[in-house]
């Protein structure tokens, strides 16, 4: 059974849809959910669950990235990971750390790639004037928000909509395409899924 660890950095909502349906369907087990924040409200939802978790704070390291990483290592390399699942993690990865897992890392990201990556992608669909919005799970290459994609999920955008109800909107089907890309991607398949 493949094992997969879960970076996060806030609420985990998408760490917990990937650990229940790992739990109740078996397609592969949860070994380790990480934060680089030692509030972020996940890492208690993922205990909750059996989960053992980890806080690496970044902030000590300041502008190391490099220094932050090596310590964030230690627990992940000993949950021997075979996926490790980028789910609401809010920092950047150097090329090094990309490439130690490089084939066997996943993030979502909440627009439809390769349009907005990086931050406010909600409010920038809105400017653009877009009739649809969505998310990305993509693999992680050293570049920010690149990699091939394994799927993405659309939404439509509403008349009246603000940031906060399309992010809502979206997030209710990065719920449902995570897992969905999980379980193939852990079977080998990489076919993107489309929702
Ligand atoms: C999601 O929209 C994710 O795509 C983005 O940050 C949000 C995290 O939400 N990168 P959660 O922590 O999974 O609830």
């Amino acid at each position: 059974m493949k094992r997969v660890a879960i970076l996060i950095s806030g609420g985990g909502s998408n760490m917990i849809r990937l650990v229940e349906t790992m739990q109740a369907e078996g397609y592969a087990a949860p070994v380790l959910v990480a934060s680089n924040d030692p509030t972020a409200a996940g890492l208690a939802k993922a205990a909750a669950k059996g989960v053992p978790t980890v806080a690496v704070d970044h902030r000590p390291f300041g502008k190391d990235r490099a220094a932050f990483e090596a310590e964030l290592l230690k627990p992940l390399l000993a949950a021997e990971p075979d996926v490790l699942c980028l789910a609401g993690f809010m920092r950047v990865l150097t090329p090094g750390f990309v490439t130690r897992f490089s084939g066997r890392m996943l993030n979502i990201h909440p627009s439809l790639l390769p349009k907005y990556p990086g931050l406010h992608t909600h409010q920038r669909a809105l400017d653009a004037g877009d009739a649809e919005a969505g998310c990305t799970v993509h693999e992680v290459t050293p570049v920010l928000d690149d990699g091939p994609i394994l799927g993405q999920a659309r939404v439509p955008v509403l008349s009246g909509d603000d940031a906060d109800t399309l992010a809502a909107r979206v997030l209710t089907m990065e719920h449902q395409l995570y897992p969905a890309v999980l379980r193939r991607f852990v079977a080998g398949d990489r076919t993107p899924v489309l929702l």
